[in-house]
């Protein structure tokens, strides 16, 4: 294939540029997952060099989600006020001072600190990097570079088990969590020469600099485009938090609150953080429970892959329904598994491809769609904010499971857990299927034009 084939090839599926700008943006997600994976392998070793007692184990631990939900509660409003790109780079900054704290760290105090400054940028970049990438997509594809940042979530984590593995040896704590330096350089280089969101801009009185960026990014006329969003901008009545209780948006906050909670609490986490404990108790060995980790992030990133192919032409709704059934299934019959007496055997291998499926359900469907759902459902003048309510509540159901997993399983034990996450699923499966509305091929304009007629219900697209 020529240069002028693959130049015709990024043309018909959308412009290069646009492309170019979102993976940039998508290093959000990468160190995203990357820091959020990363603290599991160096923890095994950051034990050698400090004593700690589990008090302490626990904040270290914790102390990122921690911070995620400061860097939410506050980063939303700061997309709105400073704009999606400055966050980017001041989130980038603050990536590289964490990351560069906790490399350097002399004490526990510091290595604590460098947890919360690390986990402040995770928080600001869980929510600028959807909302930016949303903002500049044209709808067509809006889905699929937006689950961008996802994708680079799961392959975060997935080279975090590999940075883990590669200074395991050497039990390099320090690299490990310092190498979260390298991809917010990257990050930050790239933002300075990337524009503003063209709606920011529009909405902060920028209107030539707004036309400006949608004619870079888009192949043909964008007067329709610009004037969907000069009427939304014209029918604004107010900002921040007063603004988001108002009933018109309740059904909106109903849906990104419903989705950020029940996106923690059917248990991914309790895969992703504690997968070789899981696996180890199914009789597997060390070395095939760390191997069969490593399987678990590639579906990871797999089935994120499939789930962008697919999400601007099936719709959000079907991927959201299949995948959080299929969790349904996984986890009952995991449940069911760790209640069977006689472990081990046929049994820990059912158990191992049952994780992984689930794994591979939640890929499809719960990972990326909430994330592309939220950037998409709020009204321009309180996206930001609205992110990052909804966000807050996804960092704390986060917290909430990651804790209290060990102690379900050692109190009620693990049949119960896995049931537990399974019935919350259901839920979440009739929450979908009553209330979460298709966005897919729509414009974010005539999203929230049927918001304001008050269309709470699912909407079919208009393509
Ligand atoms: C979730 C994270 C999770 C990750 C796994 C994200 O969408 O918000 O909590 O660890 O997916 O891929």
């Amino acid at each position: 294939m020529s240069t002028a084939d693959i130049r015709s090839v990024l043309r018909g599926g959308g412009d290069r540029f646009i492309y170019l700008t979102s993976a940039l943006a998508a290093l959000n997600g990468l160190l995203f997952g990357f820091d959020t994976g990363i603290i599991s392998g160096a923890f095994l070793y950051i034990n050698d060099t400090f004593t700690m007692s589990p008090l302490v184990e626990g904040i270290v631990m914790s102390g990122a989600m921690a911070g995620a939900a400061l860097g939410a509660a506050v980063g939303g409003k700061l997309a709105d006020r400073l704009g999606r790109r400055r966050l980017i780079l001041l989130g980038a900054g603050v990536f590289f001072v964490g990351s560069l704290t906790m490399a350097i760290a002399p004490s526990v105090p510091v290595l604590v600190a460098g947890r919360l400054i690390d986990g402040v940028a995770i928080g600001f970049a869980s929510i600028v990097g959807p909302l930016y990438i949303s903002e500049i997509a044209p709808p067509r594809i809006r889905g699929a570079l937006t689950s961008l940042n996802q994708l680079m979530v799961t392959v975060g984590i997935l080279a975090s088990y590999f940075v883990n593995y590669a200074f395991a040896d050497a039990g390099a704590w320090r690299w490990m969590l310092g190498t979260g330096m390298i991809p917010a350089v990257i990050l930050a280089v790239g933002m300075l020469k990337m524009p503003e969101s063209p709606r920011w801009l529009f909405e902060h009185g920028r209107k030539d600099e707004a036309e400006a960026v949608l004619q870079r990014t888009r192949q043909g006329d964008v007067d329709e485009e610009l004037e969907e969003i000069a009427e939304t901008v014209s029918k604004q009545s107010g900002t921040g938090v007063r603004e988001l209780l108002k009933p018109w948006l309740r059904p909106a906050l109903i849906v990104g609150l419903g989705l950020a909670v029940f996106q923690q609490i059917t248990g991914i986490n309790a895969v992703i953080y504690y997968a070789p404990t899981i696996l180890e108790s199914t009789g597997f060995g060390s070395t095939t429970s760390i191997l069969a980790t490593v399987g678990i992030g590639v579906i990871n990133v797999v089935m994120t892959v499939v789930a962008i192919a697919l999400i601007d032409r099936v719709g959000r709704r079907l991927l959201l329904q299949v995948g959080i059934g299929g969790m349904v299934v996984t986890l009952g019959v995991l449940g069911t598994v760790f209640y069977l007496p006689g472990f081990g055997g046929a049994l820990g291998w059912i158990a191992t491809a049952s994780l992984m499926l689930f794994v591979a359900f939640f890929a499809i469907g719960l990972g990326p769609v909430f994330w592309l759902l939220i950037s998409e459902i709020y009204p321009l003048a309180v996206r930001g904010s609205a992110m990052g309510t909804v966000t807050v509540a996804n960092w704390g159901a986060n917290l909430l499971v990651s804790l209290t997993f060990p102690m379900l399983t050692a109190g009620v034990g693990k049949p119960s857990t896995f049931w537990l996450f399974g019935a919350c699923s259901l839920v979440a499966l009739l929450f979908t299927y009553r209330l979460v509305p298709e966005t897919k091929g729509r414009s974010l304009e005539a999203i929230e034009a049927d918001l304001r007629e008050n269309i709470g219900t699912p909407t079919e697209a208009a393509d």
